[in-house]
């Protein structure tokens, strides 16, 4: 199993571990994300989540050979479990992005409550230069976090930027030595242990609470549009590129 969990003094913790591809993410890790998340949710003795990867790699994004393969079909498909479950979750989410966070490893930490960085990050979210657009609410919270020619930059070039750029653009509060990221956002997390935990749920609720409604409405506008261009030839042409090592050529579409 490419997902590691372990809960220790109230925190529980996903760890992705799969260095030999990079830790992409499989539908099977998506699910075992979605499991924990939601065992946390349900377990008295958590205080607060920790996500984190591999060092040098948080991940690389979806399995492309997954989106080839496997596309997801449905609202019920495992990404989407593990999202649901990440946007849902009342409980606090800290994550260390230990390297590179690519596609759904950025997308993901929009959904989350305290981001460290590595200084070695590097984030993109190369969605159209796969034939993909954004999804999970991104073309929505992008946009509103940095204002829209920055964000333009990132979703429409897929322009990767560094963790000092992630904390001035406001999608991560820190940027720490690679080998501190992990020990940081783990002190972080455990200090929900010395706070009330009725109150950090229902503080955590109120300052999601106005955008949610439009959060889930983006999302599930994104993923009609997602479904189809993952079927579309401009997405084949830029997976079989990545798997045979060469530039993507869209010059025969229109
Ligand atoms: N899906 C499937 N396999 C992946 C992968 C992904 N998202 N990312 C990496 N891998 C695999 C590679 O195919 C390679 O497999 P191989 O050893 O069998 O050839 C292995 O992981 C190592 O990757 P490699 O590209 O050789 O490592 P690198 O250090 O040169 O580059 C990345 C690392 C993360 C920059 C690069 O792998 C990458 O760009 N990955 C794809 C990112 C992406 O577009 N994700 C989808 C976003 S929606």
């Amino acid at each position: 199993m490419s997902i590691k969990t372990a809960t220790l003094n109230g925190v529980a913790t996903i760890e992705i571990a799969r260095p030999e591809k990079k830790n992409a993410l499989t539908q099977a890790m998506y699910q075992a994300m979605a499991d924990a998340i939601n065992a946390a949710q349900d377990d008295g003795a958590v205080r607060a989540l920790l996500i984190t990867g591999q060092p040098g790699i948080f991940t690389s994004g979806n399995d492309i050979e997954d989106f080839m393969q496997r596309p997801p079909q449905s609202a019920d498909s495992p990404v989407f479990r593990f999202m649901q479950a990440l946007v849902g979750s009342d409980k606090p989410v800290v994550v260390a992005v230990t390297g590179a966070a690519i596609g759904i490893g950025t997308t993901l930490l929009l959904h989350c409550d305290f981001v460290y960085v590595s200084d070695e990050s590097r984030l993109a979210m190369p969605f159209v230069g796969l034939g993909l657009v954004p999804e999970f609410a991104s073309s929505l919270l992008v946009p509103e976090l940095m204002g829209h020619r920055r964000a333009a930059e990132k979703l429409l070039l897929g322009d990767p930027f560094t963790g000092e750029q992630a904390v001035e653009c406001g999608l991560a509060n820190a940027v720490l030595p690679a080998a501190e990221v992990v020990a940081h956002a783990r002190r972080v997390a455990e200090r929900f242990n010395a706070l009330p935990p009725g109150a950090v749920r229902d503080s955590k609720r109120l300052m999601r609470g106005p955008q949610r409604e439009q959060v889930l409405k983006t999302i599930a506008t994104e993923a009609e549009l997602f479904g189809q261009r993952l079927r579309s030839p401009e997405a084949m042409e830029a997976f079989q590129a990545f798997f045979q090592k060469r530039q993507p050529d869209f010059s025969k579409f229109a």
